[in-house]
């Protein structure tokens, strides 16, 4: 414990039972191992993982780098549902109990990490970025509509709690799951894009979105509110439109024209003069 009666420098507010899952590849079998760990108001199970570490068991692996929720490392099974570590607060489930398990899903390397590599990998097959036939050098246009049209789904993490989440992924290794689904709606519907073909003919395939039964536990455990399960059903009107010529697809953004004269707007002052010539 970092001080009598606190745990890092703050008040206790009571003691709960860390109940976490151990795995080591180099032999045992998987089990759970429990340690006591005071808890201070706020506190995160990220930290409570911290103090078993650094004051009980320094043999405990996760994941983690940012501690704020942006960086999606340290996604884990707590208390029944997949969550970030560093986003739930010990106070906030309401249980003198936290049981902490490797995402569901993924093959577990150590204790609470994941094998992320199968979700990295279909994310990449979706041609995750912008495709184009030309090659802009300067700003491509878009509205502030045509960025509403992608932005939320853009707010995605990558954390992968999505995918353990899904009960499509569950039984079917191969479907490529609500995380890369969304990103490839992302992607079509922006309208920087040209490569609506391609990628609609990736998701489309038998892996692809039609394996999608809209269970929707994608949204609810996503902490970004990235909503995949809508991504998703609006990759599925696209897909049916677009092939029954419902909808007409759009070229690419045009390239904004190059600034050749800067114009002062009305009302804005001069700058200063330069405070160190320009020969110098
Ligand atoms: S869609 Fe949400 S849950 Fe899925 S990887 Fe992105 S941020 Fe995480
Ligand atoms: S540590 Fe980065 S999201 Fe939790």
């Amino acid at each position: 414990m970092a001080g009598e009666g606190k745990v890092f420098g703050e008040e206790i507010v009571k003691e709960v039972l860390f109940r976490v899952h151990r795995f080591s590849p180099d032999g045992g079998g998987a089990r759970m191992q429990e340690y006591r760990v005071p808890v201070r108001r706020g506190m995160t199970v990220l930290e409570g993982l911290h103090y078993i570490r650094d004051n009980l068991d320094a043999t405990l692996s996760y994941r983690f780098s940012c501690r704020m929720a942006i960086c999606g490392s340290c996604g884990m099974f707590i208390n029944g549902l997949p969550r970030l570590a560093c986003q739930t607060q010990i106070l906030e489930l309401e249980s003198d109990l936290i049981e902490v398990k490797p995402l569901p899903n993924y093959r577990v390397i150590k204790d609470l990490v994941p094998d992320l590599s199968p979700f990295f990998e279909k994310h990449r097959s979706l041609m995750p970025y912008i495709i184009r036939q030309d090659e802009p050098e300067g700003e491509l246009l878009q509205s502030p509509e045509e960025l509403n049209a992608y932005l939320q789904f853009a707010y995605c993490i990558k954390c992968g709690l999505c995918y353990a989440a899904c009960p499509t992924v569950a039984t079917d290794e191969e479907y490529f799951g609500p995380q890369a689904l969304a990103q490839a709606f992302r992607y079509t519907a922006d309208s920087r894009d040209g490569g609506w073909e391609v990628r609609m003919e990736v998701a489309c395939s038998p892996e692809g979105l039609w394996h999608c039964h809209f269970a929707g536990a994608c949204s609810e455990a996503c902490p970004k509110g990235v909503d995949p399960a809508l991504a998703i059903q609006l990759l599925k009107g696209e897909a049916v439109f677009v092939r029954w010529g419902l909808k007409r697809l759009h070229p690419p953004a045009p390239e904004a024209p190059k600034v050749t004269e800067g114009k002062r707007r009305e009302g804005i002052p001069e700058p200063p003069p330069p405070t160190v010539s320009k020969e110098e």
